[in-house]
């Protein structure tokens, strides 16, 4: 993959602009970049901003994104899909250090802290881009004070669509701010279901059949215990909260808190 970092001086012409300061390419349909941080903006690891382009006609074209970076970085990081008719990303894919996007500076979601009860475990549960609160979530201090363990799913169809997660997984464990909270306490479990991998299967198939819990030798999810965040297709979603409350975790908001927390990746077609 490419890295391309920021040389220029940043000149701001756009409504809600920020300068793309990197871009890293990982497949032909996922890259991510960073971009500068408007000085007021606070959010809570986990949340989402409206971000896009001006459109041909002259008017922002703006598309949901989940903060991939956390709260404490001077700069937002996002991972994103690239669909090569999409109206933003067949263009956004194309940015370059020194460009400009738009971001609309209200971040808004439902997997944050605050919607969960106490508990020992959390689960974060995702596929392809779904990563993207995760990689937010997972460089939080909050995380790591919260739970005694952090266990990160993720799938997807092939192993180059997972390199994203696993560099930042491994690089946390070398990371001087918080390193030393992520040691022992991050179990990492990526699958893939299309090509062969070490690890293999849905999220879904691995949660009922049991394999995920003895693979990491934890007890079963629990309801007393164990909480969820969950991002992914409209399908997986569906389909890993009939698993969660199988196990007896209930669905949480911001104004209350359960076990569990949903946010889609992206809206599907017809959805
Ligand atoms: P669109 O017209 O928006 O989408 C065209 C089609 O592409 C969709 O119908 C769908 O089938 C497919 N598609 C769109 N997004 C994805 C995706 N992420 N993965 C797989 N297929 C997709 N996208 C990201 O890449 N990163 C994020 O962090 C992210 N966070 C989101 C958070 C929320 C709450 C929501 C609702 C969506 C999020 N999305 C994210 C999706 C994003 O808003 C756009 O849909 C995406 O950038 C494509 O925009 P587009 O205009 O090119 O195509
Ligand atoms: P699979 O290859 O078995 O469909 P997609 O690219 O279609 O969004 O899928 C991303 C990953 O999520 C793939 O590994 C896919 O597995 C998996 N997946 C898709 N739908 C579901 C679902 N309903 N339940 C569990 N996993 C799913």
């Amino acid at each position: 993959n490419t890295v391309n970092e920021a040389t220029a001086k940043p000149v701001r012409t756009l409504p809600d602009a920020q300068t793309v300061t990197q871009v890293q390419h990982w497949t032909d349909r996922l890259f991510s970049f960073r971009v500068t941080r408007p000085q007021s903006l606070r959010f809570r690891s986990g949340e989402f901003v409206m971000i896009g382009l001006l459109g041909d006609n002259g008017k922002p074209l703006l598309r949901a994104y989940s903060i991939a970076s956390p709260s404490w970085d001077d700069e937002l990081e996002f991972y994103s899909i690239k669909v090569p008719d999409g109206p933003l990303t067949s263009k956004l894919q194309h940015i370059q250090p020194g460009d400009e996007i738009i971001l609309r500076p209200k971040p808004v979601g439902t997997l944050v802290h605050d919607a969960l009860l106490p508990g020992k475990r959390v689960w974060f549960l995702a596929t392809g881009t779904g990563i993207a609160p995760f990689a937010s979530l997972m460089r939080d201090p909050e995380t790591y004070e919260k739970f005694d363990q952090v266990i990160m799913m993720h799938t997807c169809r092939e192993q180059a669509e997972l390199d994203y997660g696993r560099e930042l997984v491994e690089s946390l464990q070398d990371d001087p701010l918080i390193g030393e909270m992520v040691a022992g306490k991050l179990l990492y479990y990526p699958t893939t279901t299309r090509e062969e991998s070490p690890k293999m299967g849905r999220i879904t198939d691995n949660l009922t059949s049991g394999k995920v819990f003895e693979d990491l030798g934890l007890p079963p999810m629990d309801p007393a215990t164990d909480r969820a965040m969950v991002c992914g297709s409209l399908a997986f979603n569906v389909d890993v909260k009939a698993v969660l409350e199988g196990f007896g975790l209930r669905e949480g908001a911001n104004s209350e808190p359960q076990e569990y927390v949903v946010e889609k990746a992206f809206v599907g077609d017809g959805i």
